[in-house]
């Protein structure tokens, strides 16, 4: 076990909380420090440091990287696609003034040796190509969200390029995890639809048939977070993020996959605002380059990710039932 010193930050977060469980079973639970602007009460950050910190307060990071001096920081906290939609304005402002934060912390303080900071297949817009997406191609987002996730990208190169800040990032598709609770993405109904079949076993959708999104299941997103935080620095080649692909489906795929294991669900579709923003995202990505050059190999298919996520949240609804 190596002595590094972790910060997650946004980390009681849909990815953050499975993130810090994988980091506390790598690093030791004293090694990874949780943080963000709120507490979760999921027993996950009972098991090791946890600050308060809001990343748009740089000095209350400063004293967190005294207090700890943490050599690696995944930074996390963000106003996701649907919820930047609504408040614009402190969308780009917390996307932006956050990792601004974190990378002058790295460049003014020399604590912090790599940076990890994910993007967003919402950085491509609608002259994107949607099969196939290129690693380099037409970006040109339509939400709040996807304009920051591209600024974002271009900063961290930059950061690269001009400080040497060791930055790596991934553009996620949408994530789909049981273990904790989407944050307001375009893609959450992937989630809920695997809830919704194990109570109701009926979905009501907000994107239209023939919906067709990039998609991946938590446990590869996990493992290629850390496959390229972990990589030697020279096999990065790409420093403004990397393309990231796993599964892509609609909505009527996700749910013949469920009825094969549960015959009676249904589905039926009220598409709403975020049927605009998913139809300005790809479809299907190519992600060659991170297979080439730090070895990304996804290990979940559509069938394989339901089976597991039905097989791990049945006994959440079970439990409930017998209460
Ligand atoms: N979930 C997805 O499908 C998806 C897809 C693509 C990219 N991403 C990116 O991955 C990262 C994590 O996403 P997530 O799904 O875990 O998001 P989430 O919304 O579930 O979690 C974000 C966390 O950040 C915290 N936070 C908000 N404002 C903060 C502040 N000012 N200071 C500190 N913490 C703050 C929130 O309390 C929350 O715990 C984000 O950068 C997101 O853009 C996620």
């Amino acid at each position: 076990m190596t002595k590094e010193t972790v910060l997650v930050i946004g980390s009681c977060g849909q990815l953050g909380t499975e993130l810090v469980e994988s980091l506390r079973e790598i690093y030791g639970d004293a090694q990874v420090v949780a943080s963000d602007i709120k507490k979760s009460d999921n027993p996950v950050f009972e098991g090791g440091p946890f600050e308060d910190l809001d990343i748009l307060d740089a000095d209350r990071l400063g004293e967190i990287l005294q207090k700890y001096k943490p050599t690696q920081v995944y930074h996390l906290a963000a106003l996701l696609s649907a919820t930047a939609e609504k408040n614009p304005e402190f969308g780009w402002k917390l996307n932006m003034e956050g990792l601004f934060h974190v990378l002058n912390a790295a460049r003014d303080t020399g604590i912090i040796k790599r940076v990890y900071w994910p993007s967003s297949i919402a950085a491509f817009g609608p002259n994107t190509e949607r099969f196939n997406t290129p690693q380099y191609g037409a970006m040109d987002p339509t939400t709040i969200y996807g304009i920051s996730k591209l600024a974002g990208e271009l900063y961290a190169q930059y950061y690269f390029n001009r400080w040497g800040i060791d930055t790596r990032s991934l553009r996620y598709p949408g994530l789909i995890g049981y273990k904790s609770a989407p944050g307001g993405g375009t893609t959450d109904y992937a989630v809920s639809i695997y809830h919704d079949a194990l109570t109701t076993e009926h979905h009501t959708c907000f994107l239209k048939p023939g919906t067709t999104l990039p998609m991946l299941y938590m446990p590869d997103a996990l493992k290629a977070t850390l496959d390229i935080m972990h990589a030697p620095a020279e096999q990065i080649k790409i420093r403004s993020s990397y393309n990231l692909a796993g599964m892509s489906f609609a909505p009527e795929e996700i749910a013949a996959s469920i009825t094969k294991e549960i015959p009676s669900f249904t589905i039926s579709y009220e598409p709403d605002y975020r049927q605009a923003i998913a139809d300005s995202w790809p479809a299907v990505i190519d992600d060659t380059r991170a297979t080439e050059d730090w070895g990304w190999k996804p290990q979940f298919d559509l069938d394989a990710m339901t089976k597991d996520m039905l097989k791990n949240l049945k006994p959440q609804y079970s439990a409930e039932k017998a209460k």
